[in-house]
């Protein structure tokens, strides 16, 4: 399975933070705001990912992320030439995804849950199985997300981009996984009234045929969209909190990599002694020590 993280966008809701560089390379409490993203793709056991930015971002980006083998795992790089919609990053995205099922997480979405790894390794199967799967949360203000509605057995039946009257208050979260030939998928669809390709009527295409399934966020999970300085902060702030102050660190690519086995030891010290001053790379020296 390939993975995609969309990182374009204008970022114009958070001028003037975002004049000068990307919104997805913020800080959100202790690293960039694109590592918890990419954490979700490499707890969902996928290597090959692409990243998704503007043209004036993709240096800083490159900068931050390389080639990906300090994560042990290989990152590739293309440029949306303007924000045309979530969908298009798949037809974007067509050479890299080849013949394979594909997952794309939003670059501004953070998710935290202890029981993830199970929900995402479901996902995974229902793509292999010919089912796209998106991710619903419970929010107080469903009018400003993508929305799923379900029958009484929680099967979703239906998908609107932001509704004046929701029919659940399940926001689609920023998290799809796909099954093989989503590109082709993705080119049908029309541009919307707002001229985007819309995320939401490539699910609907997939509703159609009955393909569709829903993993439901519930108790335990938190899902920040972190578009505004407030859910910035708030994210900020969970995080700090679960993270003790700097005892552990989550959304850890370097932790995640090596606990797949996808790097080692030494490589693991490699990012440790660079960020030997903070908690971070004091973190990841304790699970070296650990692990002996
Ligand atoms: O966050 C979840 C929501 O994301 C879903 O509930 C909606 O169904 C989905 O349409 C999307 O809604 P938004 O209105 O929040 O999307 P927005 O235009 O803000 O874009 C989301 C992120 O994707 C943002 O960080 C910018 C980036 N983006 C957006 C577009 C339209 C791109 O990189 N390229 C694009 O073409």
């Amino acid at each position: 399975m390939k993975g995609i993280i969309l990182a374009g966008g204008s970022g114009t809701r958070l001028y003037p933070m975002t004049r000068a560089t990307s919104k997805q390379l913020l800080q959100v409490y202790d690293k960039p705001m694109i590592y918890y993203p990419l954490s979700v793709l490499m707890s969902s056991n996928i290597k090959d990912i692409l990243i998704i930015t503007t043209e004036e971002d993709q240096d800083g980006f490159k900068r931050l992320l390389g080639d990906g083998s300090q994560f042990g795992i290989n990152l590739e790089y293309i440029i949306q030439p303007s924000p045309d919609g979530l969908a298009q990053a798949f037809i974007l995205g067509e050479e890299f995804i080849g013949d394979d099922s594909c997952a794309m997480v939003l670059g501004d979405n953070i998710f935290y849950g202890a029981e993830l790894s199970r929900k995402l390794e479901e996902a995974r199967k229902n793509a292999d199985d010919g089912y796209a799967t998106i991710f619903g949360y419970q929010v107080h203000d469903p009018e400003r997300f993508g929305i799923m509605e379900f029958d009484e057995d929680k099967n979703v039946v239906g998908v609107e981009e932001k509704p004046e009257n929701p029919k659940s208050d399940y926001a689609i979260t920023g998290l799809y996984f796909y099954p093989k030939g989503v590109s082709g998928k993705a080119k049908l669809v029309k541009p919307s009234p707002r001229g985007e390709l819309e995320i939401t009527d490539l699910n609907k295409l997939y509703l159609d045929e009955k393909r569709l399934k829903a993993e439901l966020l519930g108790e335990g999970y938190t899902w920040y969209d972190t578009g505004t300085p407030d859910s910035m902060m708030e994210a900020a702030n969970m995080i700090k909190s679960i993270q003790k102050n700097g005892d552990r660190v989550i959304c850890c690519p370097e932790r995640i990599a090596h606990k797949n086995n996808w790097i080692d030891d030494n490589e693991l010290m490699n990012s440790a002694e660079l960020m030997r001053k903070n908690n971070y790379g004091k973190y990841l020296k304790k699970v070296i020590d650990k692990t002996k």
